[in-house]
């Protein structure tokens, strides 16, 4: 493999341009992960891989953050996406096919509920309502309850811990039963976001590979293979009173992406999705993990291997965003404070470059 580190002139020209007119150029959770020797912009992009616009090809570990996990520009989804386009996007009424119904530091999306008082434009009473407690902290949930447990309504929680910028965590034997148990007998609902996890682990839901049973699940993300669209599935005993919430929007009927998750789900299902992706990860983070140990660093893998959070052990922040940068500028697209994604469309010759890639990182450095 060529030692050739990549050119971002183009990223860069626009990047600046974008600025006169976009506060910061690049909103959104992007705006944090833009790196001076990084792409900005895509060009395109195909199955495991993206281009820049300076035409430079990148293994795509972030997989849009999640979204991508048949792989991007996948033929069967396109396919039922286009076919329900030509009948109609968003129309008065619903398609028939429309059928789908915290812990600290844990991301539920930018509700004012869920963001940290410190955030411009967040007043206290935003999340006066909110407790949290710690990761895999079953007293303290205890604790809580014992003293509020007529006022709280649900208990929220990714399925496993998967903050940023630090190692992700399983939840520790027994956990999950214990806190369903505590969550009935003070009659307060038990929600999984399974938005960001949801088909890495399990398709039934990541709740079954944990052995327990959620009142209500989020799903969102992968859902649709980076179509729009979410989803909140609940108990049946939950139906009445859901009938009863008004919840709507503008693109509430837009029948394509609902096709494009079902031509997802049937694709998963096929393939046995999360068992090849956990399979993959395992193998990349046992390569990554050992290649580092060869140049002399300590790679921790945590988390799911479906969805792997790496960091380097003994070493700065700094040091390791730049290794993380120069995996980048040869060509294997990761960023260093947040869990990757693994897809479908990862190969295994894939892994071969990324290791590579690694290596030549790590002697950078
Ligand atoms: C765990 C989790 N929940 C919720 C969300 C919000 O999803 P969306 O931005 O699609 O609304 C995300 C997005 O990153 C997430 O990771």
């Amino acid at each position: 493999m060529k030692n050739t580190t990549y050119e971002v002139t183009k990223s860069n020209e626009y990047f600046e341009k974008a600025k006169e007119v976009i506060p910061g150029g690049i909103f959104g959770h992007y705006k944090y992960a833009v790196r001076d020797t990084g792409p900005k912009f895509f060009s395109r992009s195909e199955g495991a891989y993206f281009w820049d616009l300076d035409d430079n090809r990148y293994i795509d570990l972030m997989c849009g953050y999640g979204p991508s996990i048949l792989g991007y520009n996948h033929p069967e989804v396109e396919e039922a996406f286009k076919t329900s386009s030509e009948k109609g996007n968003t129309v008065s009424l619903a398609s028939p096919i429309m059928v789908i119904v915290k812990i600290e530091d844990c991301y539920h999306r930018v509700s004012p509920w869920m963001q940290d008082k410190s955030r411009p434009g967040i007043i206290d009473s935003d999340n006066e309502h909110v407790l949290k407690i710690k990761w895999n902290d079953i007293e303290g949930l205890e604790e809580l309850l014992s003293l509020n447990g007529d006022d709280i309504a649900c208990f929220i929680s990714s399925p496993y811990d998967h903050p940023v910028s630090r190692d992700n965590s399983l939840p520790e034997e027994g956990y999950w039963k214990k806190i369903t148990s505590l969550c009935e007998q003070y009659g307060v609902l038990t929600i999984v976001d399974d938005v960001r996890a949801g088909f890495r682990i399990n398709l039934g839901g990541s709740n079954v590979a944990f052995d327990f049973s959620p009142d209500m699940i989020c799903f969102g993300k992968a859902i649709a293979n980076g179509h729009p669209l979410a989803s909140l599935v609940g108990k049946e005993k939950l139906k009445h009173s859901a009938e009863k919430v008004y919840f709507t929007g503008t693109q509430f009927f837009s029948a394509p992406p609902m096709a494009a998750a079902l031509a997802t789900l049937d694709q998963l299902q096929k393939e046995n999705a999360p068992n090849k992706l956990i399979e993959y990860g395992e193998n990349l983070n046992r390569r990554l993990v050992k290649v580092a140990e060869k140049e002399g660093f300590n790679l921790i893998a945590s988390g799911i291997p479906s969805m792997p959070y790496y960091r380097l052990e003994d070493v700065d922040f700094e040091t390791h965003f730049r290794w993380i940068d120069e995996c980048v500028r040869r060509g294997v697209y990761m960023l260093g404070y947040h869990n990757h994604f693994i897809s479908l469309a990862h190969r295994n010759e894939d892994i071969e470059f990324i290791e590579n890639t690694a290596k030549q990182a790590f002697q950078s450095l």
